[in-house]
């Protein structure tokens, strides 16, 4: 009995599978979306991308519920925090997973980075793609730095002062910035609704469309020594190394060696080394 429903179950699922991929070819597409060959030496490494991806995707997800009862006023801020926390229907879990998954996101970037400098990914032609994430990285500082503040407690507020005063001293731009950030010469309501959209509209619009290039620039490229990159040039390699060698053969046979049955041996040779 339970075997019978299992495998009407399997059926079912796989009819279903297979219209949708008939009609609209979104399992294809998935399968192409999903799967990059990586170099098989260090390859759990190669998941920190998509650590990244998923946690800011977490972040994405969770901030939308958190804003349906997130109140941005200086009155409001902390109060609508403090419900979510006691009395909104998940509200603590939602809040925590927002929590844990910005601090885990800035660790997971950290070591993407250190992983594709080490490795070497960042070299021609991946430079854009570094220069993307240099820029990914910069914006994600920036979420978490306005999300601080937001929470309207002592702790959000006086980092928010304390990283504003270090910023105010960069040259030349840093005392017009801030005040921007501040709208007005002190932390205040209009700081407030300002690191709210800042962190809410101006920024994920802003990485969004940056993560889907560095995707894209990925998927031009290849993951950095994959397999199928070196077969191209390991090939050209074994043609450049033939030809050195027939190079070196004929300037043997300027100085007198015998020549044709040489050459016939270096043919051989290297006929059995590409058949290897
Ligand atoms: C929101 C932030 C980011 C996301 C979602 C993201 C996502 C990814 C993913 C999924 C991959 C492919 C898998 C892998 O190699 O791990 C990748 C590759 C890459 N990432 Fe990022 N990344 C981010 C930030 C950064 C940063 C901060 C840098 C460097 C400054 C960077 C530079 C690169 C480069 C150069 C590659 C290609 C590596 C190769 O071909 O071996 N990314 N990224």
């Amino acid at each position: 009995m339970i075997g019978r429903i299992k495998t009407q179950t399997v059926e079912a699922s796989q009819f279903l599978v297979d219209w949708m991929e008939h009609r609209t070819g979104i399992v294809t597409m998935l399968e192409h979306f999903l799967y990059e060959p990586v170099p098989k030496r260090g390859a759990w490494l190669y998941t920190l991308g998509s650590a990244v991806l998923f946690t800011i995707t977490l972040q994405f997800l969770t901030g939308i519920l958190l804003l349906f009862y997130y109140a941005p006023t200086t009155d409001d801020a902390w109060n609508s925090v403090e419900y979510i926390m006691t009395d909104a229907y998940f509200g603590q879990l939602i809040r925590g997973i927002h929590y844990w998954s910005a601090n885990f996101l800035m660790a997971f970037i950290g070591l993407h980075m250190g992983q594709v400098f080490f490795s070497g990914g960042y070299k021609s032609p991946r430079e854009l793609n570094w220069i993307v994430g240099v820029i990914l990285l910069l914006l994600v500082v920036g979420l978490s730095f306005t999300g601080y503040l937001l929470r309207w407690d002592q702790d959000g507020f006086w980092a928010s002062v304390v990283g504003m005063k270090i910023g105010s001293y960069s040259p030349f731009v840093g005392g017009y910035v801030i005040h921007f950030l501040l709208g007005g010469d002190v932390v205040g309501p209009a700081t407030l609704s300002r690191f709210f959209a800042i962190h809410v509209w101006l920024l994920p619009a802003m990485i969004a469309p940056l993560i889907g290039a560095h995707l894209f620039l990925l998927r031009r490229h290849g993951v950095f020594g994959s397999e199928f990159e070196y077969t191209d040039r390991i090939a050209k390699l074994h043609e450049r190394q033939r030809l050195e060698e027939y190079a070196r053969y004929e300037a043997d046979e300027d100085e007198g060696e015998p020549y044709v049955g040489r050459r016939d041996r270096a043919d051989r040779e290297g006929y059995e080394r590409d058949g290897e």
